[in-house]
């Protein structure tokens, strides 16, 4: 049943422009995927909301944008080149390769390998490092190779002596950024869940000594409220903590917010204590002096670091999911994706009842004057209940139809997705309400 939704997503992903495999015509490339033209904007809506909550709200928090490529040298600092390793074991009889960790340890005891099904030995476990690897120029050598970074992470913690002083913050203070990680990750999969290239939405909070867990606490609470605030349902969402033995090698505390997927509860977003390791790390490998200083009380320190770190894939499928419903009606089955308007990529759809008695000019005209706001479609083929299935099926929130009394009191219908209500609304005042029921103002 749980694979079976996902599937469906899977194929309406497809069908109707939201994901699409990548590089398709040569067979696809495993675990990487584009965002076809309704996926983009679901995922540009997403990012927006993302900074909104977090740069345009917040006076304390400024963003930044740093190169994917950075010196290699901070993947040695940040632990990185060392640590970020997962250990593999292959099956020496089906040749499969898998994370050691995700091996049942019951049939791990009895080593039993679970491809196959036989009893088998299974190699030792190797620690296989996730960074992708590349050479910068034409020569390809050990002096050469830098990373695609697996975190943005590290660019804001390089950059945070930059932004402090070019932008006059004080301690506490945030550094936001949204942008593209990398990981040769063993087992991708379950769609766009796990990729091996994929977009984080971080932030970096900055803040005293003794004053970190209060954070960490604070913003661990305000990440689950963002969540509720773009629409996701709240029962399947919760926290989860992690016990000493999985905390990654530069967190003191980590919280992950999960959701309920058809494959089970997952991490979404991460909610973690770096303490000073990651300042302290680059001020001991680049020589330049991190710390910082307090003029209030004459205090010299390495700042602590609050971080939340989410997948900007990640939610993008969340909403995905969450939205997602097959609705049994009287004669057939609907199938809706009731995102909240504001992550809605088509806000609003245009139909003209039939093509003719001006109806199509009238609903060309209202078509001009709502694309000066947002993305508007127009559709004037088929009959109105089909075009109405195929806007729930994109998730748009409002269809708005011209029809012959438009013709007599410049009213046109606006038909609400998730209550399929139709209210009359004068032409004249339809982009106010449009906006006032997106963005509620
Ligand atoms: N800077 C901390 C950090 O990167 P993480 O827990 O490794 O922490 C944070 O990753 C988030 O990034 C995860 O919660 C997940 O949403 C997303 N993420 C990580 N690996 C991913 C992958 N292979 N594919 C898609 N999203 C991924």
């Amino acid at each position: 049943m749980a694979v079976e939704i996902m599937d469906k997503i899977v194929s309406l992903c497809k069908r109707r422009g939201f994901i699409f495999q990548s590089s398709e015509i040569y067979g696809g490339i495993n675990a990487c995927y584009d965002y076809g033209p309704l996926g983009v904007e679901l995922k540009r809506n997403v990012k927006e909301q993302w900074w909104r909550a977090m740069v345009v709200e917040n006076e304390d928090i400024v963003g930044l944008d740093a190169a994917i490529l950075m010196h290699p040298r901070v993947w040695e600092a940040s632990g990185h080149v060392a640590g970020f390793t997962d250990p593999l074991v292959d099956c020496r009889q089906c040749k499969q390769r898998f994370r050691q960790d995700e091996i049942d340890p019951k049939k791990w005891e009895k080593r039993q390998c679970p491809a196959c099904g036989n009893a088998n030995v299974l190699t030792d476990a190797r620690q296989f490092n996730l960074m992708f690897k590349t050479h910068m120029g034409p020569v390809e050598e050990d002096a050469t190779v830098v990373y695609l970074r697996p975190e943005t992470a590290q660019g804001i913690y390089v950059n945070y002596k930059n932004v402090m002083d070019s932008s006059r913050k004080k301690i506490p203070f945030g550094i936001a950024q949204i942008g593209k990680a990398f990981r040769n990750e063993i087992t991708p999969g379950n769609f766009i869940f796990r990729t091996r290239e994929f977009e984080q939405m971080e932030m970096q909070y900055f803040v005293k000594p003794g004053t970190d867990e209060e954070v960490w606490r604070e913003w661990k609470d305000r990440r689950m409220a963002w969540y509720k605030r773009i629409g996701i349902h709240p029962e399947k969402l919760r926290f989860r903590q992690h016990g000493p033995d999985e905390l990654a090698h530069y967190a003191k505390a980590a919280m992950d917010v999960e959701y309920e997927y058809p494959i089970g509860w997952k991490e979404l977003e991460g909610i973690h204590n770096r303490t000073d390791f990651d300042l302290s790390r680059h001020q001991q490998f680049s020589g330049k002096d991190l710390s910082y200083f307090d003029d209030a009380t004459r205090e010299r320190f390495i700042p602590y670091i609050i971080e939340t770190s989410a997948g900007c894939d990640r939610t993008v499928l969340t909403c995905l999911i969450d939205a997602y419903e097959e609705q049994k009606l009287e004669n057939d089955t609907r199938t809706v994706l009731h995102f909240d308007p504001k992550l809605a990529p088509v806000k609003a759809a245009v139909f003209p009842l039939v093509n003719r008695d001006g109806m199509p000019e009238l609903a060309r005209k209202i078509m001009d004057d709502l694309r000066g706001e947002f993305i508007a479609f127009y559709d004037d083929s088929g009959a109105v209940g089909r075009r109405y299935r195929r806007q729930d099926e994109a998730g748009t929130p409002f269809c708005v139809t011209v029809d012959s009394q438009t013709l007599q009191d410049e009213t046109v219908t606006v038909r609400d997705r998730d209550s399929m209500n139709q209210d009359r609304v004068a032409i004249r005042g339809l982009v106010p309400e449009l906006r006032k029921r997106i963005w509620g103002k």
